[in-house]
């Protein structure tokens, strides 16, 4: 397919994305295409050499609550889109979310992250409520939103009434692809200027892709790295695609583990200072995704904080994982873990240092 690749080509290619230049589409195209096994390997170790330098080998964690598996629109990978009959939805009230932020306060979260489905009823008045509610009763911890695409004027009063972050995956910076996995009444150019807005508006914005969604090609995982170059998020939320029951990709192959993983590395060398999760993702697809993503140059973990009754109603894909490491009480075994291989939790907020 692709030539080999010279190791000083490599190195070259590294150095060029650890002082912040862009690769431009051929050799990003050569680099995602990267099969050697020695060449893999050591471009892990030189994005990780970098975590290390910018975060030593503390693990930001993040208590995620997933406040609704209501959702209005009908994303073709998504196993809570709208037309799954199959889903038992569900939505947290204000006094379910203090008590999972109360729990995540005492087991040390200091970032709590509100995501749901974009659900009507939970909706900005409600929201802004709830921000401010918990930023009265946790004013050191900072507030992540993860509730989709809303109005500009939303994304302020969120802002105002004390959010700090907003992750919002662009999924896919291809429009073309972006009509693959999505219905026409969803619009690319609206979620790119959601993000636009969010990130002018201050938050610490994150976007992100999934790897390996259908119709992914490697050309357009160079569009997001380019697309990523353009909006110099503080934040990169990217796991492999995993097909969901029920969903029109319910038979589709999952995304590659490998290419997760390079990918993570490519961010970390040309973003050194984002924060990108290791995400679950990940850990549901390889036993050991958690500690291959931290090897590879990842450095947040974001275990579910939700109430145990309705974790298993936000099954955005088959077998989402969220106990044992990704379930936020049972963090003392997660340090444990990741003492095992020189890492450790950092009980900070973990706010991107620009
Ligand atoms: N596989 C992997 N990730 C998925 N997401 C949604 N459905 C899937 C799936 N089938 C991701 C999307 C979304 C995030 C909350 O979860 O990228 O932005």
């Amino acid at each position: 397919m692709y030539d080999p690749i010279n190791d000083s080509v490599l190195e070259a290619w590294v150095a060029a994305l650890g002082k912040g230049q862009s690769l431009g589409r051929t050799d990003y195209l050569r680099l995602l295409s990267l099969s050697d096994r020695d060449q893999l390997a050591w471009v892990m170790g030189q994005a990780r050499a970098v975590a290390d330098r910018e975060f030593g080998r503390g693990v930001y964690i993040r208590g995620l609550i997933e406040i609704s598996n209501h959702c209005k629109n009908g994303c073709y990978y998504c196993g809570i889109r709208n037309a799954n009959v199959c889903v038992e939805r569900y939505r947290l009230s204000e006094e379910d979310i203090m008590d999972c932020c109360r729990q995540g306060y005492e087991l040390g979260f200091r970032t709590f992250v509100l995501q749901g489905g974009e659900d009507p009823f939970q909706d900005d008045d409600w929201l802004c409520e709830v921000i401010a509610m918990i930023k009265e009763k946790y004013p050191d911890c900072a507030l992540t939103l993860s509730v989709g695409e809303r109005s500009e004027q939303a994304y302020e009063r969120f802002r105002q009434a004390g959010a700090d972050r907003y992750l919002l995956r662009h999924e896919t910076a291809n429009a073309v692809h972006y009509s693959m996995l999505h219905p026409e009444s969803m619009s690319f150019e609206n979620r790119m200027r959601c993000l636009r807005t969010l990130k002018a508006l201050g938050f610490q914005t994150g976007a992100g892709m999934m790897v390996g969604s259908p119709g992914q090609t490697l050309e357009c995982l160079v569009d997001d790295l380019l697309f990523l170059e353009a909006l110099e998020p503080q934040m990169i939320g990217m796991g492999p695609f995993i097909p969901a029951p029920n969903t029109p990709f319910a038979n589709e192959p999952a995304g590659s583990v490998p290419l997760t993983l390079l990918l993570l590395s490519v961010l970390r060398l040309r973003f050194p200072r984002v924060l990108l999760p290791a995400t679950t993702a990940l850990s549901t697809l390889d036993p050991q995704g958690q500690e291959k993503g931290l090897m590879a140059g990842a450095n947040v973990i974001m275990p579910n904080l939700s109430p145990l009754t309705v974790r298993r109603k936000y099954a955005l894909y088959a077998d989402k994982k969220y106990l044992g490491n990704e379930a936020a009480e049972q963090i003392g075994s997660l340090d444990e873990k990741l003492e095992r291989i020189g890492f450790h939790i950092s009980y900070e907020r973990g706010d991107f240092k620009p």
